[in-house]
């Protein structure tokens, strides 16, 4: 028999008997979703004892044992390796390299004497067999099942009590008592909630693998972001070769941590010394500037690049690649406005090399040193060095301080960038930065131009 279903409103949480295409509680359209309705609580309600407030200095933490899985920027960004009773998703496109991550994982950790398990309702298991053959031995020591129902999971973890688990994909498992077609949002969320609970009764440490929507949302909008303990996102394009892995929430660990990995032809490779292969690639042409960013704990240098060109079109192309859309349309305001470079008149690519994503305010002034560069035909930089750059730019065209500029200062002096432009006493507006970069009369006919 069926279990009873309620629909519950993902947005409000108003609960209604059938499908509504509209919630009555919100007003929202199409967040409705089928869940199994709560147990009734059997008995008369009674009087339960209070329980006695203890102040949070008392509390006894043990310190958290963690499954390392000797990746080291997947350890990274999972705040130092698998927490015991945990759930992690970890989302992104399709042929990112989710199930190579997890397998190469768990091959190590079984490598390592840890029970593993990979349940694949994706590929069969000769499909996961001919990947783990490129990534070597280690991963062909994981067992696993190809499986799609959710009980006969349960059932196999309950069995196996494995220490960690991979899900490939959560999108993948059927609920049999729910009506909805795996991978619909009710399915989603009903699979989620049940490993969570047996991750958490049994300690063993949960990853989903998730695929996500074209708009970038892991499927089922918020339903799994809240439920687990920790959200991965996979980021990259799968034509490129860099890869970067970054902590959405992390119950465990900081957050906006991130991995770099390269796809190889046997895996993916941990690129430990991100910064130093993206300076050695930067093309110190003009257009080219170096953004001493940061993600998360670890400052990143990342090469940034723009191309300016006269455009035909009436309403001129802005492309942004790794960076923020809206960043580079406030910064194309603040250079024409403040700065005297307009550039109103130009198709305007702006792109951060290698396929790394950099969502901070503090890439605002090497985006817009990158564009006048470009609009200029100068190099910037000294020699063979390029230039290095960081720091906001506000809208009344000053230069805001970004967060850990000493470390960011001291990540550009380790690869011997030795010219970086960053907010300071002397250099605080962006036209200040421009004058700074392209030198005095760089900036003077910059403002000619105009
Ligand atoms: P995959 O891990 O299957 O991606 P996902 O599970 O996120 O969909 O593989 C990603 C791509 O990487 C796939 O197109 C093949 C390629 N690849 C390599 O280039 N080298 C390798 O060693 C492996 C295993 C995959
Ligand atoms: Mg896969």
């Amino acid at each position: 028999m069926a279990a009873r279903t309620v629909h519950a409103c993902t947005e409000c949480g108003h609960e209604s008997t059938g499908w509504l295409g509209r919630c009555p509680g919100c007003g929202e359209w199409n967040t409705l979703v089928e869940e199994r309705a709560p147990e009734a609580r059997p008995g008369p309600r009674r009087s339960t004892r209070a329980a006695r407030p203890v102040p949070l200095a008392d509390v006894a933490a043990a310190p958290i044992e963690r499954f390392v899985t000797g990746i080291a920027e997947l350890d990274r960004v999972l705040g130092g390796g698998l927490v015991p009773g945990s759930l992690v998703l970890l989302g992104g496109s399709p042929g990112i390299g989710k199930s190579t991550i997890t397998a190469s994982g768990l091959g190590r950790l079984a490598a390592a004497g840890r029970s593993v398990l990979y349940v694949s309702g994706e590929e069969s298991a000769v499909q996961v067999k001919l990947r783990a053959e490129r990534l070597g031995a280690d991963a062909l020591r994981v067992p696993i099942v190809a499986e799609t129902e959710l009980e006969v999971v349960e059932a196999t973890l309950e069995a196996e009590r494995p220490d960690v688990c991979v899900i490939d994909s959560v999108q993948t498992l059927h609920a049999g008592g729910l009506s909805g077609a795996a991978g619909s949002v009710g399915q989603v969320r009903e699979v989620a909630g049940r490993l969570a609970r047996i991750a958490k009764e049994r300690g063993v440490a949960v990853v989903l693998v998730g695929h996500v929507t074209k708009d970038g949302a892991l499927a089922g909008p918020r339903v799994l972001e809240h439920l687990v303990d920790c959200v991965l996102q996979f980021e990259g394009d799968r034509e490129r070769t860099y890869r970067t892995l970054r902590t959405v929430k992390n119950r465990f660990g900081s957050t906006n941590e991130v991995g770099v990995f390269e796809m190889a032809e046997d895996g993916l490779i941990e690129v430990v010394d991100a910064s130093g292969r993206f300076v050695d690639e930067a093309s110190r042409a003009p257009g080219s500037v170096v953004l001493c960013a940061m993600e998360g704990s670890r400052p990143l240098l990342v090469e940034v690049q723009a191309l300016v060109a006269e455009s035909p079109l009436e309403a001129p192309r802005r492309v942004a690649n790794g960076v923020d859309r809206n960043r580079l349309a406030l910064v194309l305001a603040v250079l024409a406005r403040h700065a005297g470079l307009g550039l109103g008149s130009c198709d305007v690519f702006v792109s951060v090399a290698g396929g790394v994503r950099v969502d901070e305010p503090g890439a605002d002034l090497a985006v817009a040193l990158a564009l006048a560069s470009a609009a200029r035909g100068v190099a910037l930089g000294s020699g063979e060095r390029p230039l290095a750059a960081f720091g906001e730019v506000g809208l009344t065209g000053e230069l805001r301080h970004a967060p850990h500029a000493d470390r960011r200062l001291a990540e550009a002096e380790k690869f011997g960038l030795d010219r970086v432009v960053a907010p300071s006493d002397r250099v605080g507006t962006l036209r200040a930065a421009l004058a700074e970069a392209l030198g005095a009369d760089g900036g003077d006919q910059l403002a000619a131009a105009a």
